[in-house]
């Protein structure tokens, strides 16, 4: 089976002025795009090679298959965990499922941001169901993706350099701030709702994201403060 970059649910400058189009030029274009070409490098003619993406997340053995195959994974579910259009709160189901947990979704947020701040070198911070169908949020370094542990992402946010350096060099908080305006909660809902988790065949049953187009040179969805 032969991998292939999937495409992003929007137009490569949609999530200016939070994310710049060199940011995804350069994160989709080389770094997703690199680790498919790595994947693909890998599986040829292995036991991997018939295997689909999810397959290989939970079952590839630690290395540099599972490594690639989960970036590869992670990318596409985190670049449909953004949207410049979308809805600036948790829709009624998944914002009672975060109130339970986190007492608001403020204080839901803060604590993500925590975590995405504690976490030291590269990685990803997910929001997850657990198995007994609660909500928590989850740290992990490297390429790690909580399907591996029974769990079902329902928002990704990438805490490798290469997600924001460009556009705010060292300044995590920053690029945190930006992710904020830019989460998909239709797809945090979608997932929620879902009760297998997101594979790449739901994805090609998901509606698209609107996207507008820019006016005066910011994107519509900005709310002057
Ligand atoms: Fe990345």
């Amino acid at each position: 089976m032969k991998h292939l970059l999937p495409p992003l649910p929007y137009e490569i400058d949609a999530l200016e002025p939070f994310l710049s189009t060199e940011t995804l030029e350069c994160h989709y274009n080389k770094h997703h795009k690199g680790y498919i070409q790595k994947l693909n490098e890998l599986v040829a003619g292995t036991r991997h090679e018939g295997m689909t993406l999810q397959e290989l997340v939970v079952h590839a053995p630690e290395g540099p298959v599972y490594n690639n195959a989960a970036q590869a994974w992670n990318h596409e579910f985190y670049w449909h965990s953004l949207n410049p259009d979308g809805s600036d709160t948790p829709d009624a189901a998944i914002g009672k499922a975060i109130r339970q947990s986190f007492g608001t979704v403020d204080e839901f947020r803060q604590a993500f941001e925590k975590v995405c701040l504690a976490m030291f070198g590269s990685g990803w911070v997910w929001l997850v169901k657990n198995a007994d169908g609660g909500i928590g949020i989850r740290a992990l370094g490297n390429a790690g993706n909580p399907l591996r542990d029974g769990q079902h992402p329902l928002l990704a946010c990438d805490l490798w350099e290469h997600a924001y350096y460009i556009d705010y060099r060292n300044q995590r908080a920053k690029y945190l701030q930006a992710f904020w305006e830019l989460v998909n909660w239709e797809f945090v809902a979608e997932n929620w709702s879902r009760q297998t988790p997101f594979t790449q065949e739901a994805r090609q049953g998901m509606r698209p994201v609107r996207t507008l187009p820019p006016r005066n040179g910011l994107h519509p969805g900005i709310v002057h403060r």
